[in-house]
């Protein structure tokens, strides 16, 4: 729906300051950076130091952790499979490598799986391709220019921006093994945004100190995921695609090793056996759990399956006790609510401005101060605009982009963008964008090494969902790079270890059996099962829990 006259008459307010705005800008005098001190200060209105959004956990192998409830609830849940009724020895499909989920990760993982010689099945939940990959947008970076960088800075931003929390061996091999990923990505024809010289363009994203951001206007990961995706399909004979079948738990054999999962079939409800010499995780992200009942930039599908199963099994876990939320999603128009809007926005120049038309912050601060900003600005200072259904937003004022860089950048740079606000009647190169903090990333995930190994034989993680790469705060661009620096490098490892060093061994579920036993012991409430698979916002205690963000009742 176009803005209603309450929020026009809010525009002109945003009119009114805009033009001094974008002097300011064209002079450099911009709103200063915080300094480290006024950045931890403004930290504390992260949702992730508050103590009340988050719990210890009761059982498996970080037991004692504190982390989000609502991933401390998938992760105690009991199994959605009672093992005495799944019988391991009808074996629907056997491979060398199974490769769970069908996003960025598991696509280009299988890609390389089948380079190394192995045959595969991807298993995804629902259709191949439908995964947060699809939904990136601003870019991926790689130190692909020469004197002016090189993996070095790339790595020293990567551990800037996780507050140097992260595992460097992991960083270390995420940044030397960018450049080829994007070479990769070229030769099977993925169309990065290019000058008329055909020089690839690079640009900053928030916290990097050299332009290396490699872009396809503002659909990056639509077209990373096209091109893989049909990169894919050009193998039918040794890249088998399940779609609609989620995987609900791994099985282990009874060396300990992984050896295959179950699937169940959304569509006849039944489960199915896949037998494999090595399983690749790549199941992806957390949004739709909503930690602390925020909106969320993620697919449907993204609820934490692959955590749930590996941790199950018995892989550690490691940074979950910070989510990141990405400063920009949408709060109007209600029906787009959540979406990510890059932060490319920001680095082309739209200020972000109050209910007073007053800019409050520096728009390339790190992304955990920069939402933190935005939260105390409508919570604390009461600086937000309420929208038609109560909730609170602040503007982003992208119009400001034409102003600065010309008529027609908007609608040329940002078509994804400008596309979905014209269904809805706003045309975001003359009106600003309403936006709040949304649920975007997991930064912690499953414990992995930098060859893609995990504590147990034969499972292997890509994405997502590993975790300690990014530390405890993601730098933008450096996920659409996970995916396919740590996917490639999950499927090859896969490959030759089903090859050369994957062992048979009987079939069984006594991990599940011995999780169920104690959750039990921890008296974990009988119904709540994980996977989720699929959040249901049908259920009203969810979807007053999940829909209506906290900001809703702070507001109250
Ligand atoms: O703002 C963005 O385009 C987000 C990118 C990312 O999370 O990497």
């Amino acid at each position: 729906m176009p803005y209603p006259e309450e929020l026009k008459s809010l525009i002109k307010v945003v009119e009114s300051t805009r033009a001094e705005r974008v002097e300011r800008k064209k002079r450099n005098e911009e709103v200063p950076f915080l300094n480290l001190d006024e950045r931890t200060e403004m930290l504390q209105y992260h949702p992730d130091v508050k103590e009340e959004g988050r719990r210890e956990l009761q059982v498996g192998p970080n037991k004692g952790y504190r982390i989000a409830h609502e991933m401390a609830d998938m992760l105690e849940a009991r199994s959605r499979v009672d093992p005495a009724k799944i019988d391991l020895s009808r074996i629907d499909h056997e491979t060398d490598v199974l490769v769970i989920g069908g996003g960025g990760a598991g696509t280009a993982a299988a890609l390389y799986a089948r380079q190394n010689g192995a045959k595969v099945i991807i298993a995804t939940k629902l259709r191949h391709g439908d995964a947060n990959t699809m939904m990136a947008e601003g870019g991926i970076q790689a130190a692909t220019k020469g004197h002016k960088d090189s993996p070095y800075f790339h790595y020293l931003d990567v551990m800037g921006g996780g507050h140097f929390k992260n595992v460097p061996q992991l960083v270390e091999t995420l940044v030397t093994r960018a450049p080829d990923a994007i070479k990769w990505l070229e030769s099977l024809g993925c169309n990065f945004s290019k000058d008329s010289d055909g020089t690839m363009r690079t640009i900053h994203g928030g916290g990097t100190s050299r332009k290396r951001m490699h872009y396809a206007a503002d659909i990056t990961g639509a077209e990373i995921m096209r091109t893989i995706r049909d990169e894919a399909r050009n193998y039918p004979d040794d890249i088998q695609v399940i779609e609609f079948s989620p995987a609900v738990e791994l099985i282990l054999n009874d060396k300990g090793h992984c050896a295959g999962a179950v699937l169940y079939n959304l569509e006849t409800e039944e489960y199915l056996i896949v037998k494999a010499r090595a399983v690749v995780m790549a199941t992806g992200g957390c949004g739709r759990l909503h930690i602390q009942g925020f909106m969320t930039t993620n697919h449907y599908g993204a609820t934490a399956d692959g955590i749930v199963m590996g941790y199950r099994a018995g892989v550690g876990i490691c940074f979950l006790h910070t989510v990141q939320y990405h400063p920009t999603g949408i709060v109007f128009p209600e029906q787009a609510e959540g979406i990510l809007i890059t932060e490319k926005f920001r680095g082309a120049g739209a200020n972000l401005v109050n209910i007073d038309g007053h800019q409050f912050v520096n728009e390339r601060e790190p992304r955990d101060v920069e939402a933190a900003s935005i939260i105390k600005e409508c919570i604390v200072r009461s600086k937000g605009v309420p929208t038609p259904t109560g909730k609170l937003g602040i503007w982003l004022d992208s119009p400001m982009i034409d102003m600065l860089q010309g008529e027609g950048t908007v609608e040329r740079e940002f078509p994804g963008k400008f596309i979905l606000y014209k269904r809805f009647g706003i045309d975001i190169a003359r009106e600003p964008m309403l936006i709040y903090p949304t649920l975007h990333y997991q930064n912690g995930g499953l414990d992995f090494k930098d060859s893609g190994e995990t504590s147990i034989p034969g499972l292997f993680v890509g994405g997502e969902v590993g975790g300690g790469i990014h530390g405890e705060n993601r730098l933008m661009g450096n996920s659409l790079l996970d995916i396919m620096v740590y996917g490639r490098i999950a499927g090859a490892t896969a490959a030759t270890y089903a090859k050369e060093k994957a062992e048979d061994g009987a079939l069984t579920l006594d991990h599940v059996v011995k999780y169920n036993k104690e959750a039990e012991a921890a008296g974990v409430p009988e119904d709540r099962v994980a996977p989720m698979i699929l959040p249901d916002y049908t259920d009203p205690r969810i979807r007053e829990k999940q829909l209506t963000a906290h900001y809703v009742g702070t507001l109250r």
